[in-house]
């Protein structure tokens, strides 16, 4: 035992000193928030010079007008085509703007990788590459035929007289094209597709990516004015006053100036911050003494970076022995991939090691350390400066509307920014703390969202195949309903529906027939917290005895009624009627039923009651009784979706998809349990430490990842956690952290839907406050409902990504052009928050543009839904034993 506290002692100190070491090293890198603001300063600055007329033409920060305007010029509307160059990958796109000429949505999109002959060749043949490229998409996606306008992201710095041409200033990062400088490359891309004589294709606008991604987040906040990349390179615009921008005609409205902020610095503005480093990386590059700004923080230059920084070292003898390696030798050798590895929070000192490794260095754990805490600082600077220029503009812009505090949202993007460790987190700190007079959101990109959506259904599939079905952690259980009720069920029946907020037992009257109708009776049971989480067999007694009551209150005692339990948790079935839980989620825990026969369970505490029988005939999740439900009203309702205290859909499959089960005809319902999405890890990117800490204060640590961060249950525990962050930042409630903060499930859905209602005023909102227990000023009161407002919106923004993959999914089974598919859906979340559902549908519709899916309230549907099934089941059964 000591000597376990000895090495533990042992490792802090050295940790201690090796970052002490390295923070003495690299003192130039570590900029201080005064040296911060000062930049700021200097880059306002530039921002004046680079607006006016008279100085623009010897400003390094070249304030680009965009010809992208706020008041509404008619633009067109319909099908589009984009392509997407210069970010790390270069891609094709289609895409759709609705009757606003705002909205647009993005289709599927291909890409195609760029070589260095495209990259650094000629132009001419750059823009038949990109050509052809563009017919390929064209041919893949069957849109030869029509006549389709394009529009062309070009991540360059252009000069634009219109929006639909551009002279290229210079090239930026990996590119250095031949031909092409000082020329409008909207022109030499119509030249190049002219060639094709089979295609029709107008070049109608080019944009720059940060305005495109200011207009795509613009589609989600309103208040979206600016645009910032944090990518290979790095740059910014923002809607700038039409009376400041000299070099365009108009003083009415606004327009999106694509500042080009990498080359910030190229006039020696921040010589004094450059170090050996930072002018031994630009001597190296493709563009020397050119976007220095750029060099100090995009992807494609902070991995050589770290590398000469490691290299310095190593010959100076403060790492590996002073041992150089050919590899660290090599320029290009360390990448931005092997910066965020190595700088992850858990695995970060073991990936650092096996980098070192292959980099044939031979590092001790000192090495690891200090090497890990080189890349901290670079990246850290990196965001720094960043945060620095965008505090800039969110100044400018708070002085343009004569403001003294602003709210705005930032439209965000680029690999850096999205798949660094703690980059995003950071940034967001330091942009907070140097322009306290801006509330600022950061809202990424779509992109985002796409990409959940792209790996939902990525997991879906290898839920179904046989291979991957054993590790997959979407389980993708197959239910053995094999279809939706075709009205001719009939009968009473029981039902139990457990796992939502309430437990509720009900009676069911199903009519068929001229006379079709199905009546309920129910009654809510209170299930106390000791036995959720106490045994087993206390919780099926409890149930039971639930039903006694209920079976005494409706005076039904003496009938053996078939009863359908919703049993809301994910149960791997053998049949309709056997279901053996797989794990509890949310609130329950409760001992020995884990790889159980949960209707074994249920007869066996009927058995103990010994007072009544029941026949069991089937055990089904919420999801699929809501979706049968919906089913029995509309034929076309083949999904069903839970936005609760948890969260899940389930959807018919074609049984040929469907490896694990037997049969290829008809369909199966399956239950996809996708709460568990991302315990993989494969979300951890877009996880906050919020998320984190929630799941590590859950009943089911590291298990459903997806569920805690789209269900009632926990959105309250996120919103508690960011409360409890900015008090101890001292920005709400004085700073003084409350009893009542601490407690865990304060925030229950239903207060966090009261809060974000649009008609509470603020005293309503202090006084819901008040009730638990938190002691608001006016000012809280409007923090409050900000935080919540985020947490609910990424809450239904990633439901929606969730389902878009299920609906597209559908589609494809069909092999539809389009879809038309109607959701059941359920669950507190969707029916009381006053938001939730349009945010949840606007995803879908944004994400599965080819489906027009109809969203279907079943209120209280489980019960019903179990007890059609029960239904079926039943009918099926006596046609069986005939
Ligand atoms: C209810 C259903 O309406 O919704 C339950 O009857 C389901 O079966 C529940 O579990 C989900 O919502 P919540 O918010 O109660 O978890
Ligand atoms: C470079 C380009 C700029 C682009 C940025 C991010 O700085 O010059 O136009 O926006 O990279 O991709
Ligand atoms: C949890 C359960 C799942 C249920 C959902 C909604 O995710 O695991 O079975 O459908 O909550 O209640």
């Amino acid at each position: 035992m000591f000597a376990v506290h000895l090495l533990a002692f042992h490792f802090t100190k050295l940790k201690e000193d090796q970052i002490k070491k390295v923070d003495r090293y690299l003192y130039p890198l570590r900029l201080s928030d005064d040296v911060l603001v000062d930049v700021m300063g200097r880059f306002q600055a530039e921002m004046v010079k680079g607006l006016s007329r008279d100085t623009n033409s010897t400003a390094t920060v070249k304030m680009l007008p965009s010809f992208v305007r706020s008041l509404p010029d008619g633009s067109e509307k319909g099908d589009f085509l984009a392509v997407d160059l210069g970010g790390s990958l270069f891609r094709a796109h289609e895409v759709k703007v609705f009757d606003d000429g705002r909205q647009s949505s993005q289709l599927e999109s291909k890409f195609y990788p760029t070589p260095k002959e495209v990259t650094q060749g000629n132009g001419a043949e750059l823009f038949d590459y990109i050509a052809d490229c563009l017919l390929d998409f064209m041919e893949t996606k069957n849109l030869k035929h029509k006549k389709l306008p394009l529009g062309f992201t070009f991540s360059f710095p252009c000069k634009q007289t219109k929006l639909e041409e551009g002279v290229l200033l210079a090239w930026t990062k990996h590119f250095k094209v031949r031909g092409v400088q000082d020329t409008d490359v909207v022109t030499s891309l119509r030249k190049a597709l002219q060639k094709h004589k089979d295609i029709d294709v107008d070049v109608l606008a080019l944009v720059n990516d940060t305005v495109g991604t200011m207009m795509t987040c613009g589609y989600d906040d309103e208040r979206c004015e600016v645009g910032v990349i944090i990518g290979t390179g790095t740059n910014a615009c923002y809607m700038e006053e039409m009376r400041h921008i000299d070099l365009v005609e108009g003083d009415e409205g606004r327009m999106c100036i694509n500042t080009e902020w990498g080359a910030f610095g190229d006039d020696g503005a921040l010589d004094d911050l450059r170090t050996e480093f930072d002018r031994e990386l630009d001597l190296g590059s493709l563009n020397p003494g050119k976007q220095l700004f750029e060099k100090m923080i995009g992807s494609l230059y902070l991995g050589e970076l770290v590398r000469l920084i490691l290299l310095k070292m190593t010959k100076e003898g403060l790492l590996f022995n002073g041992k150089v390696s050919t590899a660290l030798l090599t320029k290009g050798k360390i990448e931005m991939k092997h910066v965020s590895a190595m700088e992850k929070y858990k695995e970060g000192l073991s990936n650092t090691k096996e980098i070192l490794t292959e980099l044939n260095l031979f590092p001790s754990e000192e090495d690891c350390v200090a090497v890990q805490h080189v890349c901290t600082i670079v990246s850290f600077r990196s965001a720094n400066l960043c945060a620095a220029a965008l505090a800039a503009i969110l100044t400018r812009l708070r002085e343009n509307k004569k403001l003294l505090r602003m709210r705005t949202t930032v439209g965000i993007d680029g690999g850096l920014y999205k798949t660094h460790p703690q980059y995003a987190k950071r940034l967001h700190k330091v942009v907070r703390r140097l322009v306290p007079t801006c509330d600022v959101r950061f809202l990424l990109s779509l992109e985002t969202l796409r990409e959940v959506r792209n790996k939902m259904r990525t997991e879906l599939e290898y839920g179904l195949k046989r291979e991957t079905q054993a590790n997959a952690t979407v389980k993708m259980l197959p239910t053995y309903v094999r279809g939706t009720p075709d009205g001719t069920e009939k009968g009473k029946f029981l039902a139990l529906d457990l796992g939502g907020t309430n437990f509720r037992v009900l009676l069911v009257k199903i009519k068929s027939g001229r006379r079709r109708s199905v009546q309920m009776y129910n009654k809510i049971f209170a299930i106390p917290l000791e036995i959720m989480q106490g045994t087993g067999e206390e919780l099926f007694d409890h149930i039971v005895q639930c039903i006694a009551d209920f079976l005494e209150y409706m005076g039904i005692k003496g009938a053996r009624l078939p009863l359908g339990f919703t049993f809301s948790f994910p149960c791997r079935q053998a049949s309709i009627d056997k279901g053996t839980l797989v794990g509890w989620t949310k609130g329950f825990k409760a001992t020995d039923c884990e790889g159980e026969d949960v209707v074994d369970m249920l007869r066996e505490a009927i058995r103990r009651r010994n007072e009544f029988d029941l026949d069991i005939v089937a055990v089904v999740n919420d999801t699929v009784g809501t979706m049968m439900t919906c089913g029995y009203e509309d034929p076309n309702c083949e999904i069903g979706l839970i936005a609760g205290t948890g969260s899940n859909v389930c959807y018919m499959e074609d049984m040929k998809n469907i490896e694990i089960v037997e049969g290829n005809e008809g369909k199966m319902c399956i239950n996809t349990e996708w709460g568990a999405f991302g315990d993989n890890g494969c979300i951890d990117n877009i996880r906050t430490k919020y998320d984190k800490e929630v799941d590590e204060g859950s009943l089911n640590p590291g298990k459903q990842r997806y569920e805690k961060m789209t269900s009632g249950m926990y959105l309250g525990e996120i919103v508690r956690q960011i409360l409890i962050d900015l008090t101890k930042q001292g920005l709400l409630f004085r700073g003084h952290i409350s009893e009542s903060l601490m407690k865990r499930g304060i925030f229950e859905t239903k207060f966090l839907s009261q809060i974000e209602s649009d008609r509470l005023a603020l005293l309503q909102v202090r006084r819901i406050l008040q009730q638990l227990g938190l002691d608001s000023t006016c000012e809280d009161s409007i923090i409050v409902k900000e935080v919540c407002g985020v947490v609910s919106q990424r809450a239904a923004q990633l439901c929606g990504a969730g389902l878009a993959a299920i609906v597209e999914k559908k589609r494809e089974n069909r092999g539809v052009e389009r879809l038309q598919i109607t959701v059941g859906v359920d669950g507190t979340l969707y029916k009381l928050h006053p938001h939730f559902s349009r945010v949840l549908q606007e995803t879908v519709k944004e994400l599965a543009p080819q489906c027009d899916v109809t969203f279907m309230l079943s209120e209280d549907g489980s019960g019903k839904g179990a007890a059609l099934i029960t239904a079926v089941a039943k009918r099926l059964h006596n046609v069986g034993q005939k």
